[in-house]
């Protein structure tokens, strides 16, 4: 078979999963380019936030974006030249990055640059619609998942390391599933596993032990 590009990985799954660890892992392992398409949906959130574009103004919110230059590396993230590391990561942005990312408009901004930052393969992407609709032909799709407890304690974890104030565990878990519900249930691009997607669920196990068995995964399927 002809191959026009190298191997796209695609990892999709809920809040806490383990995507960003894990991937960055995995790519590093690997020698592929990783790119963090969450950070993406942060950066333009953080941006909307901090200008006069109201959260509804999805034409407003759209050409802020098409206008925007947003750098995702695996060691920070810039907008605009400003460095966004820490301030994409607040509960505030937090609570509203689902709102601006179940827009179309944005949406069809944001995943064209995904699609042209990955277009020659050797990369593995992490988000949401990764496998159902930025690279529906991506060589590996992998759904990571966890349960919400889990995952909640993972993100209190998460918290007390950056220094944030700390969170009730059980509002710790509303929130999460808040946040799911909401890109779950979205008309446009929702979160959901793809039909030829696998399903690691990582309740119990490190972070090295499911980054292990991605890496054999993907020798299985691309050598
Ligand atoms: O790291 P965490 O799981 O908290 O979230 P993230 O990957 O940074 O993504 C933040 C939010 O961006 C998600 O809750 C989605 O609303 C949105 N997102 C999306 O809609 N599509 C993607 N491909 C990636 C993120
Ligand atoms: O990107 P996503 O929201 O899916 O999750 P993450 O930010 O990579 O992981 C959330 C937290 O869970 C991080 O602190 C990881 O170190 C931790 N984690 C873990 O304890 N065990 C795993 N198997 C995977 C992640």
């Amino acid at each position: 078979l002809l191959r026009t590009r190298k191997p796209i990985v695609a990892i999709d799954g809920p809040a806490g999963a383990g995507k960003s660890s894990v991937t960055k892992m995995v790519a590093q392992q690997l020698g592929l380019f990783y790119l963090d398409t969450g950070a993406m949906y942060r950066s333009i959130t953080w941006l909307v936030m901090n200008s006069d574009v109201r959260l509804t103004d999805e034409p407003g919110i759209a050409e802020l974006a098409n206008q925007a230059t947003i750098e995702v590396t695996e060691t920070y993230v810039k907008v605009n030249d400003q460095d966004v590391t820490q301030a994409i990561r607040t509960p505030e942005v937090t609570a509203n990055v689902s709102a601006i990312a179940a827009q179309g408009a944005v949406r069809q901004v944001l995943v064209r640059q995904q699609q042209e930052a990955a277009a020659r393969g050797g990369v593995i992407l992490e988000g949401r619609d990764i496998g159902t609709h930025v690279f529906p032909d991506a060589e590996l799709k992998i759904f990571l998942t966890a349960t919400p407890a889990e995952r909640a304690r993972r993100r209190q974890k998460d918290l007390e390391r950056m220094g944030q104030p700390a969170e009730d565990l059980a509002a710790l878990e509303q929130s999460i599933a808040e946040r799911d519900a909401k890109d779950s249930n979205r008309l446009i691009a929702p979160l959901r596993k793809a039909s030829d997607a696998v399903e690691v669920v990582t309740d119990g196990m490190t972070i090295e032990q499911v980054v292990a068995k991605l890496v054999a995964m993907y020798r299985s399927v691309a050598g």
